[in-house]
């Protein structure tokens, strides 16, 4: 993982939170995929990915679980610390897994595992009113924070399976003003899942941090896609947002630069990966 003696001689420098932000105000769209192990991490940052998030989908394509849910923190830790010895460039993310942050100080002591044993530089959590103070408490110890919002996949029990959120304006000016609300609290990037374009152009245009997206849109800051799904390897129904960007590509790295393309010129997502 990129020490110092590397970073002088290299030719782009490893990505931070203020390139994030950077990307964001001069309109450079933010390309990221997730990744669970060094070989792809070290291929998808090769491949110029500029976010990698070990997300705890690792519990249903690398665990074989239905849900998010029986991910714990160790396998999250495990997974991050393999990402991290394959990466160069890419800014390492690491999901908090179910029940993991349920009050501030047991969200302080799991992100703190998760930088310290994983190698993550930034932690995400599923949010809403209810985690403010938790990203609040975070924030004031300096724990870089991505908040979730829309589709939440560790609530898949509690809203009744894996649906677009926020079509009904109510749910979605209440999504407006959280998304706000944890950016004030510190948030230093929000990811919205599967919500209509409208709203993820809304949010994107009413936030500084930098919106990434994944089945919301062409109008956020950046895109991400679980790297199995692109790469053809998930077996079955993929969600309308996934494209194969394996099948006109001979190998995964191919595969996985022409995502980094599309994300870059704006050609993915396209109307049929979007919600209205
Ligand atoms: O767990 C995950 O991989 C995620 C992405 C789908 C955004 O949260």
């Amino acid at each position: 993982m990129y020490t110092q003696l590397e970073q002088r001689g290299m030719h782009q420098p490893p990505v931070n939170v203020s390139t994030l932000h950077k990307m964001k105000s001069d309109g450079e769209p933010i390309a990221c995929l997730t990744a669970y192990d060094a070989s792809y991490a070290s291929l998808v940052d090769a491949a110029g990915v500029d976010l990698i998030l070990v997300g705890d989908s690792l519990g249903m394509v690398i665990q074989g679980h239905d849900t998010t849910v029986p991910v714990t923190v160790d396998d999250i830790v495990y997974h991050t610390r393999a990402v991290a010895k394959g990466l160069r460039r890419a800014f390492l993310v690491a999901d908090m897994p179910f029940m993991s942050y349920s009050n501030p100080d047991q969200a302080l002591e799991n992100a703190v595992r998760l930088m310290q044993q994983g190698g993550a530089m930034m932690i995400k959590l599923e949010g809403g009113e209810g985690q403010i103070d938790i990203v609040e408490h975070l924030a004031r110890h300096d724990i870089p924070v991505c908040a979730h919002l829309g589709l939440k996949p560790q609530s898949v029990h509690k809203i009744g399976g894996f649906k677009v959120q926020g079509r009904d304006a109510d749910k979605a000016k209440e999504m407006i003003e959280s998304a706000r609300r944890l950016q004030d609290a510190g948030s230093d990037i929000v990811l919205l899942e599967c919500v209509p374009n409208e709203v993820g152009q809304t949010i994107t245009q009413s936030l500084d941090v930098p919106v990434i997206g994944i089945g919301a849109g062409p109008s956020v800051d950046g895109q991400i896609l679980v790297l199995y799904d692109i790469l053809d390897i998930t077996q079955g129904k993929t969600p309308r947002f996934v494209r194969n960007f394996q099948q006109d590509h001979t190998s995964p790295l191919a595969a996985v630069e022409a995502y980094v393309k599309a994300v870059k010129d704006g050609s993915y997502p396209a109307p049929e990966h979007c919600f209205s």
